[in-house]
Order: C-alpha cells, then structure tokens, then sequence
C-alpha cells in the first residue's frame, strides 16, 4: 500500500497529432485549396494524379484546355504548376477543396496565386467563390500576370453560405498562364497562425501540457526516402517539399514545423517532435499490391552523420539565438524568440534489430553530448509486452535513456485489468512516455466504454505520475469519410466536429491535474474492484484537491471519500459525471449523447458519494 504523497509529472496530460485521418491538409490545416501545387501523384494514391480535385470548366463558349508541366518551375522542390490555355474566355480552373470548399456569408478569404503568362501576352485572372453550380459566392480580380512568376493575393468576401463551394480561377482573355500554389485561407484562423480555428481551439481546450508530432508512423515513413525531413517543412510555403504520406494521400507540409511549434506555444504545450532514429518504419512497403515490402531499413552509415546534424540543428532551430545558424533561421520566419524545447522523441515504434540499435545510440549519443538539456525519448516498440518491447526496454537499461516511449491499443478489459500495470516499475530505471493509447473495441469505436476504461487507466497514470512522466491519447484527428484508423479523439467535416465521449475523459483528467498523488483517500465496497478505480490529487498552485472515481460496472458505487489527514475542506464542490450507456457514442447526427456534466455537491473532510453505472466522476474540492 502507498501511503505517502507523490509527485506527478507537470506534463502528464498532453496530445498526440499525426498527420493521419487527413488531420493536417483537410484537417488542423486552414487551407482551404486541395492540391494546391499540383504535385499530387500516384505516389501518394493510386487514384491520384497532378490535376486531383481540380476541374476544367467551359462556360459560355469558353473554349480552353489544362496541362501540368515541370519545364520550368517555380523552384526545383515544388516542380509541377498547370499551364491553362483559353482560346476563347469563358474557361474556368476550379479546385473543389476537400469535400468542397465551406464558405459563411460575411466572412473574409484570402486568396495568393503564383501565374506567370507564357504566350509573350499579359492574362488578367478573376477570382470566384461559387456554389457547385456556379453561382457567384465572390469574387476579386487579380493585375495581370506577365512572363515572370509573381505571388498576386485578393481578399474575396463570400456573399452566401455553402459548405461545399468552389474556388475558380477565370482568365479573362485568351492567352496561356501558368499557375502554381493557389492558396485560399479563412481570414479568421486560430490566433491568425493559418490553422483552423474550430478545430484549433477544441484541441486548446484539452489544455495539453505537450504536443507530440508529426507522428507516429508518418515520423519514420514509409521507406528511407518518405522519412519526416523537417528541414523540408520549414520557410516560405513554396518552397517546402511536399511528400507522400505513409497513409496513402499526401503531405503539402503547409503545417510544418514551423506552425507545430507556434501552435504548442499558442496552446501553451510544450513542444515534443519526434524524429526517425535512422530507420524507416518496418512495415514499408507492406502496402504494395498487399505484399510485404522491404521493411525496416537503416539510412546507410555514411549518411548518419549528416542526419545527426539534422537532429542537431533542430535543436538549434528551436532553442539557439538568432545569431545562430539555424536559429536566424527561426527569427526570418518571425519567431526570434526560443521555441524552448525540452523533450525529443527519437523513432516510433520501430523494430528493436540491430540496425535500429546503432542508429539510435549515435543519435541519442551527439544530442547527449551537445544538449544535455533536452531529454531524448527512446522507443519500445508497438506493444505493451512482446520481444519488442523487451528487446527495446533492454537497450534503454543497456544505454540508460532517461524515457521510453511505451505504445498499447487494447480492449477496455485490458485497461481495467492493467490498472496496477506502472505500479510495479522499478524507479530507478527510465521514466514512461505513454506515447499512444486507447480501447479499442472489436466491432465499435469511441463508447462511453472505451473511454471510461481509459479513465481508469489514467488514475494510474496519475498514482505513477513519478514515473510516467508524459502521456497521449492516439489518434487526435480523424476527418469523416478520410478515416484510415479508429478510434479517434476528435471527429471533423469540413464545417463540424464531434467530440468523443474519449475526448471528454482526457479532458476531465488534463483540466483536473494535480503535481501531488494522496493516497488512500477512496474506498469502496467490496465486490466492485475489478470494474472501479480511483485517484485522488493535490494540485498546490489552486490549492486544491481533486478526486476521481470511474465506476465501469452497470450497478451504482457508494465510494467513501477520506481527507481528514490532508487539512481543510470548503462546504461545497464542484462535481462533474461523465455518464450513460456503456455502447453510447457521439455521432455528427447526435453529437451530445455523451458530455460532462457539472454540478455544485456538499462535501465535507470525510463523505460518502455515489458513483452512477457507466460513470467517470471528478469531484474538485477547494481546500483555501
Ligand atoms: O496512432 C496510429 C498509429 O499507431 C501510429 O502511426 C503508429 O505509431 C501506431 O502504430
């Protein structure tokens, strides 16, 4: 029995973000064109190619055609631009966004083209919002573009409300432009940092402690060549290297490292990347004509330092001054402050072979050295248990790492059953980043269930809150009908979101911290332990004390609560269920069928309350 106060880890709740589920072009990402630089391909899909969810319209005896060429780009990373013809005006490029394009009467887009002309004449463009059928939404005419490429923006103001519009591009003479990077943002974005705003703050209001990105499997990619390159993310957007993503679409990399970092630090999260530790993930490759591919390999030695100085000059990128290389680097794009960066995470997941041994250790090694600041993150592999996770804990008691990241998608029963899981870690090993998790359930995702057996897991994350040092749901994001995995925390359209009943556990849990674990405080009846658990906490900068009980059985639970030995108690709390059927869910046509609810309840130092069937309770108790 634990029988003094603990400390818990001040970043113990914080979110994971994969680029998965379309959760950064189509998702957190505000822009609003698909394809904006026509550098799809079938790499990225097999049923994609340059011109996917473009459309060539001929309106009014317009008469024209559209090509992709790479004669004579913009850059050499952005290679592919649309060479649209018209012999006679009426022709219209329209992009139908993802899903469509959603506009609200009354609000401001703005809209940035790169288009040079290139038949010797000068192209005037006009720029359209309209409806499906091509009703006008809006519309800004553009200078005419001449031989060179030039950027031309236009803020258009949509007269009408359509969730699935089309933006158009309108030459309005004959004549040939090129075009490239069609951009169309809301004006309104979160903290005006190019993200969705809706979606921005639903996450804001998680109030995670971290963020973790850009992954997941997408951090180690699918083959050598489709690693997270972060020196390809950053700097103007037309100059970023768009690549495959591991889940079959695409990675514009408009949310790039640059706008990780300034949302962690709009959110007040810490920043946590991770990157590949020299090996790409072991299932490459499995995707093709449904053969295993090549699987793991290991960047050849002769390229680990170059990819040592990568990892180092991220560091130097986040944390160094402006008179530093890479931190200059940071200041032009407008940020001369540090990013103060504190944790990186090193491989995902990845098969602990040899290769990936080697690797890692050189990598981990040069940071240790040159930024014993920052604390490296190891992985154990994509289970909780298994020669993975054995082999990968075995490197970090060989090379002593300070963190592992652990992973676990399992059945509720199992989260109930694993409650006492982190109890038995021995303390002087490494600490535990619980890098991903959630119930998963064979036929169903996001119950009340689900998220109530995550909920008794945390209690525990809460009672090792010594040892497990960080923690994060997985994944956050999932647009409907692009969904490659559930469940997920948040689902999205391009006008809605659905919180899960999952979302709102980890909600409770992260609005609810505490720095300090008191034990003994709960007690119930015998009879209900397999399916009740509890956690009680200290949070010394409010002053007060939190208590959480999580009743997973179908009968209602009269736990005692005990506080005599921690001092004062106000007369009243704030009490908070979140309750219902165990098989509910929030669906887009009944999005609420499961939210917390909040009540104020007499308390005292020592009081007995009743838990409901199916109930996460949290009751916050002031004590000043
Ligand atoms: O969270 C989804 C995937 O699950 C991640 O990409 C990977 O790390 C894990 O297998």
């Amino acid at each position: 029995m634990i029988t003094s106060k603990k400390p818990i880890s001040p970043d113990l709740f914080g979110i994971f973000f994969e680029d998965l589920n379309w959760a950064a072009d189509g998702g957190l990402y505000a822009e609003l064109v698909q394809n904006r630089s026509f550098e799809y391909s079938v790499a990225d899909n097999k049923d994609w190619d340059s011109l996917t969810s473009w459309e060539l319209l001929e309106r009014g005896g317009g008469m024209g055609a559209v090509t992709v060429e790479t004669v004579s780009p913009l850059n050499d990373v952005n290679r592919h631009y649309a060479v649209l013809t018209v012999k006679s005006p009426g022709v219209a490029l329209r992009n139908t966004g993802f899903d469509g394009i959603p506009v609200t009467a009354g609000e401001s887009y703005d809209f940035s083209v790169f288009a040079k002309a290139t038949d010797g004449s000068s192209v005037a463009l006009t720029v359209r919002l309209e409806s499906k059928n091509g009703t006008l939404l809006g519309e800004s005419s553009l200078p005419p573009a001449d031989g060179e490429w030039s950027r031309y923006t236009a803020t258009l103001t949509a007269t009408g409300t359509d969730p699935d519009a089309r933006l158009a591009i309108v030459p309005s003479s004959a004549g040939t432009v090129a075009l490239d990077v069609v951009s169309l943002f809301p004006h309104h974005t979160f903290h005006n940092h190019g993200l969705r705003a809706d979606l921005a703050q639903a996450i804001a209001d998680l109030k995670p402690k971290f963020v973790r990105f850009p992954g997941g499997c997408l951090a180690h990619g699918d083959g050598l060549d489709n690693m997270y390159r972060w020196k390809d993310t950053i700097g103007p957007i037309e100059q970023r290297k768009e690549q495959r993503n591991i889940w079959h679409y695409h990675q514009s990399v408009g949310l790039g490292y640059y706008e990780y970092f300034q949302f962690c630090e709009d959110i007040g999260a810490k920043p946590l990347p991770v990157v590949a530790a020299g090996v790409c993930c072991q299932n490459s490759g499995a995707s093709v004509n449904g053969k295993w591919g090549q699987g793991q390999l290991g960047l050849p030695m002769s390229d680990m330092p170059a990819y040592i100085d990568e990892v180092l000059d991220l560091i130097e990128w986040a944390n160094g001054p402006v008179t530093s290389t890479w931190g200059a680097k940071r200041a032009a794009q407008g940020h001369p402050e540090p990013f103060h960066l504190e944790y990186l995470g090193v491989g995902n997941e990845d098969a602990i072979t040899e290769v990936f041994r080697e690797r890692y250790q050189m990598i981990s090694d040069a940071v240790k050295v040159k930024h014993p600041e920052i604390t490296v993150i190891g992985t154990v592999g994509p289970d909780p248990s298994g020669s993975d996770f054995d082999a990968g804990w075995k490197i970090a008691n060989e090379l002593g790492v300070e963190m592992v990241d652990e992973h676990g998608y399992k059945p509720p029963q199992w989260y109930w059953e694993n409650v006492n899981r982190f109890d038995a870690y021995d303390r002087s090993k490494s600490k535990v980043y619980l890098g991903e998790y959630a119930a998963h359930e064979h036929d169903r995702a996001n119950t009340l269930r689900s998220a109530l057996a995550e909920a008794a897991y945390m209690t525990s994350l809460e009672r090792n809150g010594d040892i497990v040092r960080l923690s994060s749901y997985a994944p956050l994001l999932a647009r409907e009908g692009h969904t490659q995995w559930r469940p997920d925390m948040i689902y999205f359209t391009g006008t809605e979101i659905v919180l899960t009943p999952n979302y709102y556990a980890q909600q409770l849990f992260a609005c609810n911290h505490g720095d300090a674990y008191l034990p003994n405080v709960v007690t119930i009846p015998a009879g209900f332990a397999p399916l009740f658990a509890s956690s009680c906490v200290a949070d010394s900068q409010s002053g007060d004390v939190i208590v959480k009980l999580v009743n997973g059985s179908q009968s209602v639970v009269t736990a005692h609560v005990e506080l005599s030995l921690f001092g004062e108690v106000a007369a009243t709390a704030t009490r908070t269920d979140l309750a219902g059927d165990p098989d509910a869910v929030n669906i887009f046509a009944y999005p609420k069928l499961v939210i917390p609810v909040t009540t104020q309840v007499a308390v005292s130092k020592s009081f007995s309350c009743e838990v409901p069937p199916s109930c996460l309770t949290v009751i916050r108790l002031r004590t000043r």
